[in-house]
């Protein structure tokens, strides 16, 4: 357990940038993930602090030293990978003494190690199967036993719940999170999985293109994003492209939106679905209020989204409860209406995309 700190890590692979100009600071105990679309970065910066990638530049400190230049076995980290790794000829007990090993543990001691770690991930039955006999499940929680079984400082995580079936990757989130509270190991996950970033996090670290985009608390991100990428990467969102001036957009289909923001120039607004209210009648009380007509109406179950043409260049989503009221028709005039506070994101060359 311990504070981990990435100062610039820059990884190149000839002109082009893996990662770069990575800062974070990870408290003791504190669960952060990566989050960002394939490609990004994120394995190569987990990989970077784990060892078994050289930075280009820049530093990693584990509990205030530095290790940059360490190889893996000499920094306290455990890694588990995606397709858990585990040796197919080796049984469960062996597969997590060979960390032990590896990191010189007296033989003495790998015996009660090995069965504390599996105990841990409720698996000390199986510790003479081989990984054949196991699910998917428990092999992964087997690579999870491997690597928290020699106590490491920081525990990383490479997308290791994206083999596992949508059930059983829930009860596996659920575990994970519950372990890694109770040891209170500060760990690194990495994922593309928004759900799954935002139900396990502490915080999260939105990547694009080698870089941190935004760093902050589920509700930072989803509330105030730094950037049309995060918006669009965190949640849903409509959006509403024009030119601001003063809190107005004035959008390129002849809208003009109320803003709780005062930015010039070129602009885009995102509103979430759920912040838009949606009635038969003028919707009154909000700083936006439109009409427009209904072009798709989608069932989701337990919510329901309306997507409503505002303009022939204006859409806007609106999710509604399913409250068992008449939905309005494909065709159908509705009113819309939304508050001033949705967030705001200066335009910048990649929105014209
Ligand atoms: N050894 C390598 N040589 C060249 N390019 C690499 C190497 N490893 C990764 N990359 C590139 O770096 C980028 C980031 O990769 P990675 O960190 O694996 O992304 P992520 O885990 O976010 O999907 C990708 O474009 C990938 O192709
Ligand atoms: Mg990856």
């Amino acid at each position: 357990m311990a504070r981990l700190e990435l100062e610039k890590l820059t990884k190149r692979y000839g002109e082009f940038h893996a990662a770069r100009d990575v800062s974070l600071d990870v408290a003791e105990g504190e669960f952060v993930v990566l989050l960002g679309p394939s490609g990004c970065g994120k394995t190569t910066t987990l990989r970077m602090i784990a060892g078994f990638v050289e930075p280009t530049s820049g530093s990693v400190r584990i509990g205030g030293r530095d290790v940059t230049l360490l190889p893996p076995w000499k920094r306290n980290t455990g890694l588990v990978f995606q397709n858990y790794a585990l040796f197919p000829h080796l049984t469960v007990g062996q597969n997590v003494a060979f960390g032990l090993e590896m990191r010189k543990v007296p033989a003495g001691e790998i015996g009660g190690k090995v069965k504390e770690a599996l105990r841990l991930v409720q698996l000390g039955h199986l510790e003479d199967r081989l990984p054949r006999q196991l699910s998917g499940g428990q092999q992964q929680r087997v690579a999870l036993a491997r690597a928290l079984a020699f106590r490491p400082d920081v525990l990383l995580l490479d997308e290791p719940l994206s083999n596992l079936d949508a059930k059983l990757r829930n009860d596996v989130r659920v575990e994970i999170r519950n372990l890694q509270q109770r040891l209170g190991i500060t760990t690194v996950m990495v994922t593309h999985d928004q759900e799954e970033a935002l139900t396990m996090a502490d915080r999260l670290v939105v990547m694009r293109s080698g870089a941190i985009r935004q760093i902050g608390t589920q509700r930072d991100l989803y509330e105030r994003p730094a950037d049309h990428f995060v918006a669009d990467f965190v949640g849903r969102s409509s959006f509403l492209s024009g030119t601001m001036s003063g809190d107005e957009l004035r959008t390129d289909g002849g809208l003009t939106i109320r803003c709780a923001k005062s930015v010039s120039g070129p602009a885009v607004v995102a509103v979430r679905p759920e912040r838009v209210f949606v009635g038969s009648e003028a919707i009154s009380g909000q700083d936006n209020a439109f009409k427009g007509e209904v072009e798709f109406v989608s069932y989701l179950g337990g919510m329901i989204d309306i997507h409503v043409r505002l303009s022939p260049e204006d859409r806007v989503i609106a999710q509604v409860p399913n409250h068992d009221t008449s939905l309005p028709e494909v065709g159908e005039t509705v009113h819309v209406g939304w508050a001033a506070t949705s967030a705001v994101f200066p335009a910048d060359a990649e929105l014209r995309e």
